[in-house]
């Protein structure tokens, strides 16, 4: 099979296109746009946005479940190509930004349901999953570097009363970024799941109002 040869996958029943440049579609990962999607029902009025979104299985899914408008963010031009095919196939239109996700948000910019799902293999582990694209699984030397970022931009962009919905690995790095949202005056994790491959944050916004 060369590099390019396109492929498809059942995502909840999105057809979901991409080739081996890309991370291929993880079943499991159909759970966060399930969850994502009640998060969309409860939450203000607002657009939903998804960072890392890759070929954007995970928020078009949500989306689906529970329509809103959506802008999906990731650096990666191959990407955000299948992105934008896979919104086509899907019949949604998506607002997709090509670039870094701390570059490509205007100031003030503001969403209800924020969707992260940024790289989160330590470096010196990357090589157990040779399938993967590196860039599209390389965390940094704790796995939590794009983490990191993620939370950088949920605090800037996540409305009032809105939830954000991050991805990580196991559950040790869920308890670590737990500990770093502890540092954001307005954010507070609310409920952490654990998957067989990986685990869930949601963060809200204003959640300390609320109760
Ligand atoms: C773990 S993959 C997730 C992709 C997709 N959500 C999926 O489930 O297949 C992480 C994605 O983050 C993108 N990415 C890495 N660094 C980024 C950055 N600084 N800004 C935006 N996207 C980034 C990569 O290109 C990759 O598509």
């Amino acid at each position: 099979m060369t590099t390019t040869e396109a492929q498809f996958a059942d995502f909840g029943g999105l057809r979901v296109e991409y080739d081996a440049r890309v991370l291929a579609p993880r079943p499991w990962t159909a759970a966060q746009s399930r969850w994502a999607a009640e998060l969309i029902r409860a939450a203000p009025p607002g657009p939903v946005l998804e960072l890392c979104a890759g070929a954007g299985h995970i928020g078009l899914l949500a989306v689906t479940l529970a329509p809103r408008p959506l802008v999906c963010v990731d650096n990666s031009a191959v990407a955000c190509g299948f992105l934008r095919r896979n919104a086509a196939l899907a019949g949604i239109a998506v607002d997709v930004r090509e670039g870094p996700m701390d570059g490509v948000l205007a100031d003030g910019e503001e969403f209800a349901v924020i969707v992260a799902d940024p790289p989160w293999v330590p470096t010196a582990d990357v090589s157990r999953f040779p399938e993967d694209p590196v860039t599209a699984i390389d965390g940094g030397q704790d796995g939590l570097e794009l983490a990191r970022s993620c939370l950088d931009v949920i605090d800037r962009h996540l409305a009032v009363h809105g939830s954000a919905l991050l991805q990580v690995g196991p559950l040790d790095q869920a308890r670590s970024v737990a500990a770093l949202v502890a540092s954001y005056d307005e954010l507070d994790v609310v409920a952490v799941r654990g998957y067989e491959r990986g685990a869930l944050l949601q963060i809200d916004r204003g959640a300390r109002e609320a109760a």
